[in-house]
């Protein structure tokens, strides 16, 4: 992999497109946006870059359409203005020509780049070029920086679509999270390791599982995919199976049942589960269902399996919240297993990025804490990411 990084250029007074991942968690009763370790570690690079003098046009998108969280990035600039000096906001098109004006140090956050309605098509790399937001800003600017890694698996215009028109390089996060993800997992491969997987999408413990199968590897299971697990072994779940009919999640069913016939004993599951009753955790064996109140969380016996599980691997991966660490009753599962973690851990997930910040679990005890959501499960099955491939381009283009 060759492509440029932020040491191989002088920034000072150039004009520098610089795409951040801002997709913070968004209350839309409150209309509240929170922090999270993305945006701490993106102020990072921001902070050197304007250090540097250079003009910092900043690109990132919220939410998907359709959705509660697809808003403006007004907010965002404000959150900015906590940490950094007097950001600027600007909508698209009509007010883009201000950048001209921009002067060295100065920070313009652009609106929500989902708002252009060519930014999410598919599309191939080159094609994403000839895209409105990136047509209207490569003339603006002199190089395009690519920090945020937990974009890299998008094939989306403000990620790929500036490789064959301007320098793409690789910001500081980019950079670390991608040297950090290669070193770990290699430790993956070659250790005896335990993949704890949970959290509320089973497509992606599916993907990491049928990529990790084969090797010296077992699969203790929180989440909705312990639940899919569950069912898959013959366990009637009661009520919470029409929570997973609902949410759609039912539709992985067959794909969990293929994975545990071929991966059998490698796949541990839950013993005992914690369950709603009248606003309480109240804790039942799995030999006790079906139950008429909804599974929120792993239960203790649980906890204790998987703790001896981890102590005894070598090397430890997790991905997904183990429960419902929104609501107090329901964190325990998920703390508790973060509170097993130590230097031999690899940490990923956008909600479980969240929910150590939520819990208060210090990064530094665990190996690494990856800020990709998607693009850490991608980069952990092996897939090739356009983010990494429009960089790779752009280095071939413009390395002479
Ligand atoms: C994320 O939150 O993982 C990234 O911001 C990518 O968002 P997306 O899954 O909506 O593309």
């Amino acid at each position: 992999m060759e492509f440029f990084t932020l040491k191989d250029f002088n920034l000072k007074n150039k004009t520098v497109a610089v795409r951040v991942d801002l997709n913070l968690p968004y209350d839309s009763r409150n209309k509240r946006l929170s922090e999270n370790a993305r945006l701490k570690a993106h102020i990072e690079t921001i902070k050197k870059l304007h250090e540097e003098g250079a003009k910092i046009v900043l690109l990132a998108h919220q939410g998907r359409k359709g959705k509660d969280d697809f808003i403006s990035l007004e907010k965002h600039t404000e959150l900015l203005n906590k940490y950094l000096d007097s950001v600027g906001f600007l909508e698209f098109r009509e007010e883009l020509k201000r950048i001209k004006e921009m002067k060295a140090g100065d920070i313009i956050l652009l609106d929500n780049t989902r708002f252009y309605e060519d930014e999410k098509i598919e599309k191939n790399i080159e094609e994403h070029s000839e895209s409105e937001l990136v047509k209207s800003l490569a003339p603006l600017i002199d190089y395009f920086v690519l920090d945020a890694f937990s974009v890299v698996h998008r094939c989306h215009a403000s990620v790929v679509g500036f490789s064959r028109l301007k320098p793409c390089i690789a910001g500081h996060v980019f950079e670390r999270e991608l040297k950090e993800l290669q070193k770990f997992s290699k430790k993956l491969e070659s250790s005896k390791s335990c993949f704890i997987l949970g959290g509320a999408k089973p497509k992606e413990p599916i993907k990491l599982m049928k990529r990790w199968g084969e090797k010296d590897i077992v699969f203790p299971v929180t989440g909705v995919i312990s639940l899919l697990f569950l069912i898959a072994k013959g366990y009637d779940l009661g009520h919470t199976e029409k929570f997973l009919h609902d949410k759609g999640y039912i539709q992985y069913l067959d794909e969990a049942k293929i994975l545990l016939e071929k991966l059998g004993k490698k796949i541990i599951l839950p013993v005992d589960l914690a369950i709603e009753n009248e606003n309480n955790r109240v804790e039942i064996s799995v030999e006790e269902l079906p139950s008429e109140k909804q599974i929120l969380d792993i239960g203790k016996e649980t906890i204790k399996n998987y703790n001896k599980i981890v102590q005894d691997s070598e090397f430890v991966c997790v991905k997904g919240p183990a429960g419902v660490y929104e609501n107090e009753n329901f964190q325990l599962g998920t703390y508790d297993i973060f509170s097993m973690l130590g230097e031999n851990s690899l940490v990923g997930g956008g909600n479980t990025t969240d929910a150590l910040g939520k819990l208060g679990i210090d990064f530094n005890k665990l190996g690494y804490v990856s800020l990709g959501g998607g693009s850490f499960v991608d980069f952990l099955v092996g897939k090739k990411l356009p983010g990494i491939k429009a960089l790779e381009k752009s280095f071939e283009k413009f390395k002479d």
